[in-house]
């Protein structure tokens, strides 16, 4: 028996800060392929990409979608608080979609609070989702903390790991180190946070033939993660890609993908290594921590949902 269809009313308001981002681009498709979401607003942040071409890949991810998308695009943080704004060429690509073709990105002048903006047209509490560094939502807490109480009922961010690897420094996850000071305030503000970082995304990742097996009916995708391929083989050996961002929105759909621990976390602002590890500390901030993951059902929406038929390894599901 199939579940009931979800109505109007019990579809999730979700916000998204992200820096589209080659997983950031299947998460977003998923996002707007999920009649269970109703994505109120994205908003563009620094990250993978600086903030015009983060802005400009929203803008064609969006163009992609098979059917009409109506949804405010704000511009965001254009560089992390204290530090420098360093980039994820290496990752992404220069564009942030890696060979994917796209326009060339236009100069943007109004760097106005956006997210600040979208959680004030809210009606209700939104989840909000954060798939890159939280400057925006620092940013906001700020500026306006009774927004973010007001307005934010539960944050869950793709960011940081407590016993994996790093992917920045041998410490460190990529959306942590580029603004730790945006985290630990973040963390700090006990919003409440749910962490989903590399202890859980490292374990969901698209196979090598699966991303060739786009190239026929999904060239724009494939040519995006085929870079992303290239990139994992080169850095970790891996044949295929960790598809980080796309298990916070698979999580939204489909609660029941992660196991979660109560953690208490703190941030280091050191420099080198340890900048931006997120590391358990007793006298830390409150975390709701991603500790387990089921992968295939999280595979298996993505393939369902935004992924042409035949795309999916069969023999990678079990
Ligand atoms: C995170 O960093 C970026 O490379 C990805 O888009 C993801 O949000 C993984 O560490
Ligand atoms: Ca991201």
């Amino acid at each position: 028996m199939h579940p009931p269809l979800p109505t109007p009313e019990s579809r999730l308001p979700i916000v998204i800060d992200t820096d589209p981002g080659i997983d950031d681009c299947l998460a977003l498709l998923l996002a707007l392929y999920s009649p269970e979401l109703d994505v109120r607003g994205i908003t563009i942040t620094y990250g993978n990409t600086v903030v015009e071409n983060a802005y400009r890949n929203a803008v064609e991810i969006i163009r992609k979608v098979r059917h009409p998308v109506r949804v405010p695009l704000g511009i965001g943080a254009r560089r992390p608080l204290k530090r420098q704004l360093q980039v994820a060429d290496d990752t992404h690509g220069p564009s942030g979609l890696g060979y994917a073709d796209v326009p060339p990105a236009g100069v943007i002048l109004d760097y106005v609070r956006p997210l600040e903006r979208v959680l004030e047209m809210q009606p209700e509490p939104v989840t909000l989702v954060t798939l890159g560094p939280v400057t925006s939502l620092a940013l906001v807490l700020r500026a306006n903390p009774d927004l973010v109480r007001d307005k934010v009922a539960r944050h869950v961010a793709m960011i940081g790991n407590v016993e994996a690897a790093g992917n920045q420094t041998r410490f460190s996850e990529f959306n942590a180190w580029c603004d730790p000071e945006a985290l630990r305030a973040v963390l700090a503000a006990e919003i409440p946070t749910e962490m989903i970082g590399l202890d859980v995304t490292r374990k969901v990742i698209m196979k090598g033939n699966e991303v060739e097996r786009l190239a026929q009916h999904s060239p724009w995708l494939h040519d995006a993660l085929r870079f992303y391929v290239e990139f994992h083989k080169k850095q970790e050996g891996l044949d295929g890609a960790v598809i980080n961002d796309v298990l916070a929105i698979a999580y939204l759909i489909q609660p029941d993908v992660l196991t979660f621990s109560d953690l208490r976390l703190s941030v280091d602002l050191d420099d080198g290594q340890r900048r931006g590890r997120t590391k358990l500390d007793p006298k830390g901030s409150f975390t709701r921590v991603a500790m387990a993951v089921n992968p295939a059902p999280v595979r298996r929406m993505l393939f369902e949902r935004v992924l042409p038929a035949g795309a999916l390894a069969e023999e990678a599901i079990a």
